[in-house]
């Protein structure tokens, strides 16, 4: 009778965390940030970004006309994917989902696009064929700014804002642990960082806040570790999709001294397909100028 009763509360249990773990992974919450610095010029002060991350092509559907709906709530003035839209993995690769969001996306605002391991790994290995130029091309189509170790500047009256996107290589996406960025990589591929303007880096790894902010990043927008998968009060996220232990950054906005990361809890999902006191999220980040 006792192992019956033990049973039935196991079975309730289980159904119980995989029907919030669905919940979590259908149903995308709106979370929202100010940014507040001397450094953001008068003319961007009230700046409103969506940030997208990891949906990893999820979401086919009722989801994410929903989350449309929630963007063309807030009226943002752009939309920042911090990378991993587009699902390659195992020589499998899938981005149907990513191209239709984003085609409705940059139908109405400024799109800037900084690339993920995903993205990286779908341009890099053979196995995925020509599918990263096709890819790249609907981007272009949709009018998506594709920033590959680029950046772009926007003026207004005597202020400037600008966003560069870095995609480091395979070898900064390790399993089970970080890899040491070598000396100096930042400024050999985006080059040095202005100092007269507020400076957004997209850098899909959050792993290496500390030399984005040494190199200049204002703020950092960042995804990559889906928010730790599972997520425990005090403790936070509990692992990576690299298999990494409660990484450190997993979800939230973090300071170091006069620069800021904030990293998304993603979108969706792959290899683990779960999610638990982690709902799937898009970003509102604003900045405000004080100080
Ligand atoms: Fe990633």
């Amino acid at each position: 009778m006792g192992l019956w009763i033990a049973g039935a509360v196991l079975a309730v249990f289980a159904v119980t965390v995989l029907a919030c773990s669905r919940y979590e992974r259908n149903h995308v919450a709106v979370r929202e940030y100010e940014v507040v610095s001397p450094a953001v010029g008068e003319a961007f002060d009230g700046y409103t970004m969506v940030v997208l991350a990891d949906l990893h092509d999820n979401g086919a559907g009722k989801r994410n006309n929903r989350m449309m709906a929630s963007i063309r709530r807030i009226h943002p003035d752009a939309v920042m994917v911090a990378g991993d839209m587009v699902m390659a993995r195992k020589g499998v690769c899938r981005y149907g989902e990513c191209v239709r969001l984003l085609k409705r996306l940059a139908f109405r605002y400024p799109v800037y696009y900084g690339l993920g391991n995903h993205e990286d790994r779908m341009g890099k290995d053979a196995a995925y064929g020509s599918s990263y130029r096709e890819w790249y091309q609907e981007m272009m189509r949709a009018g998506v700014t594709v920033l590959d170790n680029l950046s772009l500047t926007i003026r207004e009256r005597r202020d400037a804002l600008t966003i560069t996107g870095l995609n480091l290589d395979k070898t900064h996406y390790q399993k089970f642990k970080k890899a040491p960025m070598e000396p100096g990589l930042l400024e050999r591929t985006l080059g040095v960082a202005g100092r007269d303007e507020y400076h957004i880096l997209l850098a899909h790894s959050p792993a290496y806040f500390e030399e984005y902010a040494a190199w200049g990043a204002d703020l950092t927008l960042s995804g990559h570790y889906h928010g730790g998968t599972i997520r425990l009060p005090i403790l936070g996220g509990v692992m990576a999709p690299s298999y990494e232990l409660f990484p450190k950054w997993s979800r939230g906005m973090f300071r170091l001294g006069e620069k800021t990361m904030i990293v998304s809890g993603g979108l969706g999902t792959h290899s683990v397909n779960f999610r638990l006191g982690n709902q799937s999220e898009v970003l509102v980040v604003r900045l405000r100028r004080r100080g």
